[in-house]
């Protein structure tokens, strides 16, 4: 099969970027995306152009880091999946397909598709741990977790960081990400004592990063590659809430339910 991308191209921050269409040469439809760009590149290489940058490591759906707006939607066109496990036979022959970088204030562009995402980890250090003993593993059964308590804690730790959620929101909200964050720490025994300290630290910084509210349209939920439910920005403004009323000076205010 042969598509054409209309490809976002940058060469950094400061300059003015526009699309540029590429036809591409054959393809195999079980190619990935990325492998489709892969091969784009081949051919802009051996043109000696500049190759199309774009941001991937596992290409499995583990790293977040593939971060491609695909026809208007973060990730392509299937729910539940990542840039890298979006395949060519998703498209159709001669489709023309648009490629943009994810478009947030706190996500600059780098180059081509390529962004800086490292607000992200920024909000990640600000509360994102818990402090344990290191040391040898604990039993499995010497700390009981109730058992919804656990599936919920796995659905939130699911989050892969992509970014997804902010591309896809109208006010650039990390709300997504941050609660899924703040959740599979608070929902488990061993996140309770920096529980309240955490969910204050990392929304402070999400806001400090200049990203929008949340407006509970639901475009985040819709496009996020793990399906993290709206349902932890719910759980997240409740324990901000409670993170303010016990009034901790300091912000640390540990334990609670
Ligand atoms: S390259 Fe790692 S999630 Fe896509």
């Amino acid at each position: 099969m042969k598509v054409k991308i209309k490809v976002w191209r940058q060469k950094n921050r400061n300059s003015n970027g526009s699309f540029v269409t590429y036809d591409s040469p054959d393809l195999n439809p079980n190619m990935s995306f990325l492998e489709m760009l892969d091969v784009v590149n081949e051919g802009l290489a051996v043109k000696g152009d500049e190759p199309i940058a774009f941001d991937h490591d596992c290409r499995e759906g583990i790293c977040g880091t593939c971060s491609l707006v695909i026809d208007g939607k973060p990730h392509g066109p299937h729910k539940g999946v990542a840039t890298c496990q979006t395949y060519m036979r998703s498209f159709k022959e001669g489709d023309l397909i648009t490629v943009e970088p994810f478009r947030a204030t706190p996500f600059p562009l780098v180059k081509d598709l390529v962004v800086d995402r490292k607000s992200f980890d920024r909000i990640q250090q600000a509360g994102g741990f818990i402090s344990v003993r290191t040391g040898s593993a604990p039993d499995a059964n010497a700390v009981p977790v109730p058992k919804e308590n656990a599936d919920l804690a796995m659905d939130a730790a699911q989050c892969i960081g992509c970014g997804a959620c902010v591309a896809a929101c109208k006010n650039a909200s990390a709300m997504l990400f941050v609660s899924a964050k703040v959740s599979h720490l608070g929902l488990l025994p061993q996140g309770q004592p920096e529980r309240h300290r955490r969910v204050k630290a990392m929304v402070d910084q999400m806001d400090a990063e200049g990203f929008g509210g949340c407006t509970v349209t639901g475009s985040c939920e819709a496009v996020c590659p793990k399906e993290i439910s709206l349902d932890f920005i719910a759980r997240m403004n409740r324990d901000y809430a409670m993170s303010l009323l016990k009034g901790d000076p300091k912000g640390i205010a540990g334990g609670g339910a």
